[in-house]
């Protein structure tokens, strides 16, 4: 008993001593998991923000982030989100991208969006943080803020409607858009890649999937937290 107790706590107290990401590009790593503190557009406000790694095993990882930003109104200050690492292939090569997630907004009185963010590229080289192409699927926009480009379309995929909107130029960005905050999702974005084929002329053989992750991007607002109860992915 007392072995076994010793074991659990100190595999509770090595975790927490790792969890608290305040840096900037902070990032925290088990297995194919990674929780970042992507605040990339930290320069267009003032605030701060930090992100806290809660689980994280093999089955997907739990993490919150705390932030509070004014100023730039329109622009993204971050991106703050747990990323799933695989093995790039075409778009026209994945089966399913199988995903869940359960999170929550304790302050929702904010300008700032809840979001997968997938990026595609003709070059299986490109760097991971950008693409010829961006995938993103909004569960939430709360306050103003709203994605690249106009809206293009209205379709319904995975059982929900979603504005389908459309905007850029080096990188291109589909962006689908629920009318309300889904706090609880489970489903296969390679649904949403199959749309982009079929309506868009998405070019699936000829575009790696090279970047996977779900997060949260603040424009202003707060003090807020983020939590991110549950979230597993995979490409297949
Ligand atoms: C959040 O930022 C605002 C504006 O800078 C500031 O007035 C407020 O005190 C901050 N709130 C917290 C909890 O730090």
């Amino acid at each position: 008993m007392y072995a076994l107790a010793f074991i659990a706590a100190s595999a509770s107290v090595a975790l927490a001593q790792s969890t608290s990401l305040c840096e900037q590009y902070a990032t925290y790593s088990s297995g194919s998991y990674v929780i970042n503190n992507n605040l990339w557009g930290e320069g267009s406000g003032s605030g701060s923000q930090c992100t806290y790694v809660t689980d994280a095993s093999d089955s997907g990882v739990a993490w919150k982030t705390t932030w509070n930003w004014s100023g730039g109104d329109s622009s993204v200050k971050s991106y703050a989100n747990s990323q799933y690492l695989f093995d790039k292939r075409l778009v026209s090569e994945v089966n399913s991208i199988d995903t869940s997630v359960e999170w929550s907004y304790d302050n929702t009185d904010i300008n700032a969006d809840v979001s997968y963010d997938l990026f595609t590229a003709a070059d299986i080289n490109h760097v991971t943080y950008s693409g010829d192409y961006e995938l993103m699927v909004w569960l939430a926009k709360y306050g103003p803020a709203q994605p690249i480009g106009s809206q293009i379309d209205t379709a319904t995929i995975a059982g929900t409607s979603w504005q389908v909107w459309y905007g850029g130029s080096t990188q291109q960005t589909y962006s689908f858009v629920a009318s309300s905050p889904i706090t609880s999702w489970s489903g296969d974005i390679n649904d949403f890649f199959e749309y982009l084929v079929s309506s868009q002329g998405f070019p699936a053989s000829s575009q790696y999937l090279i970047n996977m992750q779900f997060g949260t991007e603040p424009f202003t607002g707060g003090e807020t937290t983020f939590s991110v109860d549950q979230w597993s992915a995979s490409v297949n």
